[in-house]
This record gives structure tokens, sequence and C-alpha cells, in this order.
């Protein structure tokens, strides 16, 4: 059994998610979960809430909550929406965590001893109108390296290059819109990447595994001169993990905060103890999962994100681990995705263009979403999501292509031998071919499931229920049924045993269908079908079924029509 730690990228406190959100992370991260616990793996899954940093600050500000109250709530509802979306996390943390909080100063702590930290006395943006610093997001402008106009103080969203307050052309403050800013001397650490770069250079090179997209993004950074120049982890703000090295104070350094994108990352580590204390288990239980000398040296490590978010992973974060100097296990994969589109433009959370996540669950149940966006995560390229191609591949491929092969059969069933599977004679020719074709089939699509090859495990689990209702359309057992009812009983337990086999396959992508049909089909039996000739006389003659509700509805012009003038605007 191996034994795989999955982390999807923790999302920001702000607010609901959108769908764009959704495919670049957390629900790709839940396919792979959910595919290799299929599997008889042992898995660890983790996400949590990004909590520190501005944009908590601002949207709580924005809310007018204090800000803790704020995430406290924030949090709730969206472990209400991952749970509510089937995301299968072992634990959904909290980066504001006493966990993460103590983990983060330790970490400060151990990169200060081995010299990786230099105190800076720098210019930092102060604005007059606000009577603050805005660090981040606090401040907003054109960006230098593309020109995007509403690039942020700590990224820019469009070229994803990580950026410095200062760097931005004609900056003006997010809380307030003020030009009305100056440059003031303040004290931050800063962690010295640059003194690691061969290092990292070293070990992004042995990744000969990861996408294009991935390595292509590190190294542009790594190359590109400033990629890597030190970067300050440290910020003047209320809300964040407060500056110590281990749990001593830091002089000098008093009133101040963790950058969010030091903590945040270090999260994923934390949120693993916060599952152990929740549960009432010793540390040896998440350290396994973490320390290379306490059993995670046979653990495989796999990182979901936005490409966004790749510079922090591929360089930032492993600078953090790497520089400690201790066992922490590194990634071993990491699956980055483009962005998905709304409708001719971008989802946007700030303008709330596009469909967020509790709308989404509020017109249809999760597996249709799962279903489309998994089928069209943007993997080689953005992708873009429309009404039309959400009714068509809904209509098409769950309704028509599997919705419709389960109700056939079970009807046809209930009809001429009862809710019973009939006995029959022994699988024939064209039964064989069919074995042979899903044996060819269901190997491709492992293959594709283990390379986190989205679109493509996709397009196989498809085919796989396209060859099921092919042969039912050619063995035709309606017809059978008169000359020979013993081939049609035959004919008829392969496909009630196919849909217990549609069921096991198709777990990862749409949970709740699969097991409303293996509630239908009267069995626990879920085991991998390693061998589909036995996976496919699972369910002897004899065994009881019921013919299930409809599994799958069709999405009609009507609502089709409405939800597109409905969110074509922007959220309030
Ligand atoms: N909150 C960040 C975002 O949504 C992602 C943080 S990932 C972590 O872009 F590594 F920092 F945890
Ligand atoms: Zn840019």
């Amino acid at each position: 059994m191996a034994r795989i730690l999955i982390t999807s990228a923790i999302p920001y406190i702000n607010g609901i998610k959108h769908l764009g959100n959704l495919i670049g992370s957390q629900l790709p991260a839940d396919l792979y979960a959910r595919y290799q616990r299929g599997r008889g793996n042992e898995v660890m899954f983790l996400c949590a809430t990004d909590e520190h940093g501005t944009p908590a600050e601002l949207a709580a500000a924005k809310a007018e909550k204090p800000v803790a109250e704020f995430c406290a709530e924030m949090h709730g509802v969206q472990l209400d929406i991952a749970n509510r979306f089937g995301l299968s996390f072992d634990h959904f943390g909290r980066s504001s965590s006493d966990q993460n909080k103590k983990l983060t100063q330790h970490f400060a702590g151990k990169l200060d001893e081995a010299g990786l930290i230099r105190e800076v006395s720098e210019k930092q943006v102060y604005s007059n109108t606000d009577g603050r610093f805005l660090p981040d997001r606090y401040i907003e402008g054109t960006c230098p390296n593309c020109g995007y106009e509403r690039a942020r103080g700590d990224q820019c969203e469009n070229c994803t290059k990580q950026l410095d307050p200062t760097d931005l052309i004609e900056p003006r403050s997010a809380i307030s819109g003020s030009t009305d800013l100056e440059v003031r001397e303040t004290k931050h650490l800063y962690l010295r990447q640059s003194a690691m770069k061969d290092q990292l250079d070293a070990w992004i090179d042995s990744k000969t595994d990861w996408p294009i997209l991935t390595t292509s993004i590190a190294k542009k950074w790594l190359h590109d001169g400033d990629g890597l120049r030190d970067r300050g982890i440290t910020r003047d703000l209320d809300w964040g993990v407060p500056v110590k090295k281990g749990d001593q104070d830091w002089p000098g350094m008093e009133g101040k905060v963790f950058y969010v994108w030091f903590d945040a990352p270090i999260e994923y580590i934390a949120c693993t103890k916060e599952w152990a204390d929740a549960n009432g288990k010793a540390d040896a239980e998440w350290e396994r999962w973490w320390r290379t000398d306490k059993g995670a040296d046979d653990v495989r490590y796999v990182q979901f994100m936005g490409k966004d978010n790749v510079p922090f992973h591929t360089l930032s974060f492993p600078a953090t681990i790497l520089g400690s100097g201790e066992t922490w296990k590194m990634v071993d994969h990491l699956k980055s995705f483009n962005y998905l589109n709304y409708d001719g433009g971008q989802f946007s959370t700030s303008q709330g263009r596009g469909v967020f996540m509790d709308q989404a669950l509020d017109l249809l149940p999760a597996d249709y979403w799962r279903w489309w966006l998994l089928s069209h995560a943007p993997e080689s390229s953005d992708s873009e999501f429309t009404w039309e191609n959400f009714q068509q591949s809904v209509n098409k491929d769950l309704a028509d292509v599997l919705g419709n092969f389960v109700s056939r059969i079970t009807k046809f069933c209930r009809s001429k031998f009862g809710e019973v599977v009939p006995e029959g004679g022994a699988y024939g020719e064209r039964e064989n071919a069919l074995i042979s074709e899903l044996t060819r089939r269901i190997r491709a699509y492992e293959g594709f499931m283990e390379a986190m090859e989205v679109r493509k495990s996709a397009q196989e689990l498809r085919a796989i229920w396209v060859a099921g209702n092919e042969y039912l359309q050619a063995a035709a057992p309606w017809s059978t049924f008169k000359e020979d009812p013993e081939q049609a009983a035959a004919q008829v337990r392969l496909g009630l045993n196919l849909i217990r086999l549609y069921a096991v396959l198709s777990a990862p992508f749409i949970p709740n269908a699969s097991a409303r049909m293996l509630s239908a089909m009267n069995t626990l039996a879920t085991d991998w079908p390693d061998d589909v000739d036995a996976a496919l006389n699972a369910l002897p003659a004899d065994h009881a079924f019921t013919v299930p509700e409809v599994l799958f509805a069709k999405i009609t012009d009507e609502q089709r029509e409405d939800w597109q003038t409905r969110f074509a605007g922007t959220r309030a």
C-alpha cells in the first residue's frame, strides 16, 4: 500500500470561491485523493483557509467585522460548501491556528540560526490619507512587467510576477483609492533566497516528470535575474503570526507579523497537526507524513494549485523548508493549472463575475459541476466556461450516456425478470470482446489518473461508459429476449454488473451518483477492478437490486437561458 500526501492550495478566507478557483486546485486534488483511496492506498488529503494578510483584512473591513470574527465565520462557510461539493479533505484547517503560529515561528527561528535571514531597513509605501503603511494588496497599480493596470502590491495576477509595492507604476491605496502616498523607512526581515539559488535550481532540475507549466514558471523566476531576489517575510500589519524566533521575542520586530505567503504554505504541515490534535492522535501520527526521519521517506507528496501559485511553491516555500536544515518532506509532484475563464471574460472575485460555489449548488447538485469542470480542466491552456457547453456536456455525457444506460438496463430487467440479477448462460463472444475493450480502457484510465492528466482521464471514463452503451445497443436484449431468453438474461446480468463497475470507476468524478448506483445495485463491493472479468461477475444471479431514480436530469434550453441572464452581470 502506497502512502500519498495531497495538498490543495489553501483558498483565501476573503469570500466564497468561484468555479475557476475550484478547478484550479481543490477539485482536481479531490479527484486524485478519491482515486488513490479507491486503489486502496493510504491518503492524507489536506486543505485549509488562508486567513492572514491583506486579503483577509480588506474583506473583513468591507464586511464591517473584526477580522478574527470574520475569519471564523468564513471558515465555517467555506467548510460547508466544500462538504457539499464532495471535497473529501481529511482535514480542512485554518492558517490562523495555534499550530501554524508555533510552526511558522519555529521555521523563522531555524532560518535565522542558519544565517538565512537578514534585517533590512527598507522603504515602504505609507498612505497619508489612510494613516498607515500599505503592504501587498493594500496597494494597486500598473504592473512594471506586463502593463496590467490592476496589479497588486504583492503579485501581478496577469503575468504571475511577484512584486513589491514600490515596483508599481501609478500606485494607489486599495482602501481609499488615495494617491497621496509617500515612501517611509521601516525595518523588516528578509529571507535570503538568493543564497539558495543553486540548491533550488538543482532540486527543480531533478523533477523531470513535472508538467511543463510548472517547471517553466519556476525556471523563469529562477533565471530571470530578480526572480530569486531576497524577499521580505514580515509586514507592518496587526493581523497575522507575530514575528518571533521560535518562542523568543525578536528584538526590533515588535508589533510586526509574518507575511501571509510565509505562513500559508507552512499551514500544509500545521494542518496535519491540527488533524492529529482534533482526533486525539499523537504527534508521531502527523510526523509520519512530514518528517523523513519519522516515516515520511516513503510518502509521495503531491501539490495542486493554479499557475499564479507556482513561484511560491517552487521557490519560496522550498527555500523555507530546505533552509531550515531539518528533515521535512519536500513535494514530489506539483500539478498546476491554467485559468478557467467565464463566458468571454475572466472569473473575478473582486468584481463578482462568474458563478460562485454556493450559487452553483443552488442550481444543480455537485456532480454536474464536478463532471463539467474536471472534463474541461484548464491543463494545457486556459479554458472557458460557457452555458451552452455546460448544457451540452451534461446532457450528452451524464444524461444520455451514463444515466440512460443505467435506467435502460434496470428497467428492462425489472419488466422481464423482476428486480433480481437473472441467471442466463455464460458470457459469449460479444461479452468477451467488451471485457477486453474495457480492460484496455481501464488500464489507460489508471495511467491517466496516476499521471494526473485530468481531461484525458475524463475522456477515457466517458469512453468506458460509451462502450457499455454500444454493447447494449448491439446486444439488444429486448430483441434477443423473444427468441432466446437465456441469452437475454446473460446480457442483462452483464449490464447490471456494468453499473456496479461504472460506480467504482466513476466515484472520483461523480461521487454522489456513484453512491446512488451502488445503493441501487444493493452492494458494498467497491474493490478496484484489477480483473475486469471478475468484476463483471461480482453481482451473482438472484442478487436483488432496485431501479434508481433518474441519475441526471437534462438541462433544458429554458433553464440555460435563464441562468445565462442571471449570471451575466456581477454579484453584489
Ligand atoms: N491563498 C492563496 C491563493 O488563493 C494560496 C495559498 S497556497 C499556500 O492564491 F501554499 F500558501 F498555502
Ligand atoms: Zn504583470
